[in-house]
């Protein structure tokens, strides 16, 4: 079932949300070639905490951090570690906290370095693919045509679209119903309405779509060894269309200066 939020549970998520994207704000000048990725995320925690943010990663199923960082090849649920970033990684980090019991989930792509071209236009395609199906998270629409948005900006260019894991409702819970893949039918699956909340999150890759899991049990590889790209916002329908809770200002500004 696809729960329907009230004005309360709204405003509570767009308060992670705008405290999410000032954590993002702030972080986003520590990425640097030197940093571990460890370090990376023991920033993040110190500023969740700060903000009054409650990390909903740490603790899941087993998880120990308050971040995803996913480097190269790797697509998500990459596990921060003493690994030294280095000029001409492209990292993806993905937090998911709330505040006073309601989450957002948000996740931004960062190049080490000066980015190449074919990198750029990699990255801008899942950007503008999150944006497209985005656009159709509106009342009345239907969950594939979110998924079929997404599908085909990325395919017009050409890259790989990651089947294996996808975006998800949320609310209380960081994972609620419904799935969103990033492949489907347009005008099939439920019909959305206002209150539905979702986080949106395309993964491409420059290769094939097959992933696995490594050693460690979390972090997801191209099967190819090609590089990968993520991003995520989390959106409430609203009757005017979607309202999107991750948004503005210098985390998006570096995205979008990719
Ligand atoms: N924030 C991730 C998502 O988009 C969830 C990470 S799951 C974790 O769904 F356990 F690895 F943290
Ligand atoms: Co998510």
């Amino acid at each position: 079932m696809i729960t329907i939020k009230n004005k309360a549970s709204i405003r509570k998520m767009e308060q992670a949300g705008s405290l999410l994207v000032e954590m993002f704000e702030e972080v986003t000048p520590l990425i640097k070639a030197g940093l571990t990725t460890l370090e990376l995320d023991q920033a993040i925690e110190a500023l969740i905490k700060k903000k009054g943010l409650e990390s909903r990663t740490k603790g899941y199923m087993g998880y120990a951090h308050a971040s995803c960082i996913s480097v190269n090849d790797e697509v998500v649920h990459g596990v921060p570690s003493g690994r030294v970033l280095k000029d001409g990684d492209l990292i993806k980090v993905d937090v998911c906290a709330s505040w006073r019991g309601y989450c957002a989930d948000m996740a931004r792509s960062f190049y080490v370095g000066t980015m190449p071209e074919d990198v750029a236009r990699f990255v801008e395609n899942a950007q503008r693919a999150l944006n497209k199906g985005i656009e159709q998270a509106v009342p009345g629409n239907r969950l594939g045509d979110i998924s079929a948005a997404i599908q085909k900006e990325i395919e017009a260019d050409g890259y790989g679209i990651i089947r294996d894991f996808a975006g998800h409702g949320i609310g209380k819970q960081m994972h609620e119903a419904p799935e969103i893949l990033n492949v489907g039918q347009a005008g099939e699956g439920p019909v959305l309405r206002a209150g539905m909340a979702f986080a949106i999150e395309p993964m491409t890759t420059m290769g094939a779509h097959t992933v696995y899991i490594t050693d460690d049990g979390w972090t997801v590889k191209t099967a190819d060894k090609s590089l990968a790209t993520h991003v995520e916002d989390t959106v409430v329908i609203t009757e005017n269309g979607p309202k999107i809770l991750t948004r503005t200002t210098a985390a998006d500004a570096a995205s979008d200066a990719l």
